[in-house]
């Protein structure tokens, strides 16, 4: 069902709906743009102060909450998936195939919106040698993908790094052909040149908001996590063609900043954008002991940020990428002093489940409740049995 934007979103109608695409007016000159795109995020994500402790004089940190973006949908992902899903329903696809690791945010999201929208889903989930012959559990995001039916198949670690995503998403696209099933193939992360339009329009809900802010608002740099480059492609290149203009810092979580830097150069590349990723976009490592993988320090971290701000952020992204920008902070304070920082707050918070072992019994304070024998019952609501 194609609706008319502009009176069904008031309304709360638009959602699961495709619609025609128009790019911002700053992005017309890329190539190809979209034709149409399915509303599946929950748009536009707020925006607020992130009251973080220890920051320099004048230093503001907010808050872009694209981890509210949805529920079983929620984070970055869905921004990208809006135009794939609209590309695979156009190509007739009856099935959407993409991998990642086991607790990956982007399979679940695609295995949800795949559901939305009437698709079957089959998921590559990559995990360690001695686990890949177990059923998976139902942990994190897990969850959410047997609950929804996505057909889940389990590769190992050294599976994944000997073929390759291209190579083993391949194999399961031939099988189903061969069944005569019509699948769609996402990449890793849905990290194409298609998803990259999922960010450049972040780009304008976000120069959108800073224009109804009465008081000027603008900001001097934009901090986000990086796992396989999409996010980092559409932000950094809206925010050098729009007026946003603030300098973007990518927080790379896995591979290395060159690595980075080339995939996203092909990304803009398929855009015809002309631009040098170099430019426009700076990379850091914040890998740390590896991809999924927590040191106690960023677990303490993650802790110290929900009790101090309320915000949870997930142990695999936003939260080494908040680590690290803070250690930053610490370490070269003149760098950040008087600047206005948007942190991206890509979601993830599913990824939390399954580090739960790990987060020490010290998370909240928790007694048996004092109830002195003698209190008399009174009647009121609330009764549960
Ligand atoms: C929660 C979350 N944040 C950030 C990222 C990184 O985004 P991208 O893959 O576009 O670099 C991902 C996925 O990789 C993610 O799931």
């Amino acid at each position: 069902m194609e609706v008319n934007t502009g009176t069904n979103k008031a309304v709360g109608l638009d959602f699961l709906t495709k619609k025609p695409y128009n790019p911002p007016s700053w992005a017309t000159h890329l190539n190809p743009i979209p034709s149409d795109y399915f509303s599946l995020g929950h748009l536009p994500t707020p925006i607020h102060k992130w009251n973080l402790p220890n920051l320099p004089n004048n230093t503001e940190v907010w808050l872009k909450r694209d981890d509210l973006s949805g529920m079983q949908l929620s984070g970055n992902k869905v921004r990208k998936l809006e135009f794939l899903m609209a590309d695979a329903v156009a190509k007739g696809a009856d099935c959407i195939i993409t991998i990642g690791g086991i607790q990956s945010n982007h399979c679940r999201a695609t295995a949800v919106a795949a559901k939305y929208l009437n698709l079957d889903c089959y998921l590559i989930l990559r995990t360690s040698k001695v686990l890949v012959d177990h059923d998976p559990g139902l942990t994190g995001n897990l969850l959410v993908e047997r609950l929804v039916g996505a057909h889940v198949e389990l590769i190992s670690k050294e599976e994944y790094a000997k073929i390759g995503s291209v190579a083993l998403t391949n194999i399961l696209k031939e099988k189903l052909l061969n069944e005569g099933r019509r699948p769609y193939v996402i990449p890793v992360g849905g990290s194409n040149s298609l998803g990259t339009w999922g960010y450049i329009e972040a780009i304008q809900e976000i120069e959108q908001q800073l224009q109804t802010v009465p008081e000027k608002l603008k900001f001097d740099d934009i901090v986000v996590a990086c796992g396989s480059g999409g996010t980092i492609a559409g932000l950094s290149l809206g925010s050098w063609l729009s007026s946003v203009k603030a300098k973007v810092h990518a927080f790379a979580v896995c591979d290395d900043p060159n690595y980075f830097f080339d995939y996203v150069q092909g990304l803009l590349d398929g855009l015809d954008a002309r631009v040098d990723s170099r430019n426009i976009v700076n990379i850091i490592n914040a890998k740390g002991l590896g991809y999924a993988i927590n040191t106690t320090e960023e677990l303490n971290f993650i802790k110290e940020i929900a009790a101090t701000t309320g915000v949870i952020l997930d142990p695999v992204y936003s939260g080494k990428a908040a680590y690290r920008f803070t250690n930053d902070i610490a370490e070269n304070p003149k760098k950040w002093e008087g600047r206005k920082v948007l942190f991206i707050h890509t979601g993830g918070l599913l990824g939390l489940y399954d580090k739960v072992q790990q987060i020490d019994s010290s998370v909240g304070n928790w007694k048996r409740m004092e109830i002195h024998e003698s209190v008399p019952r009174k009647e009121g609501i609330g009764k549960m049995f």
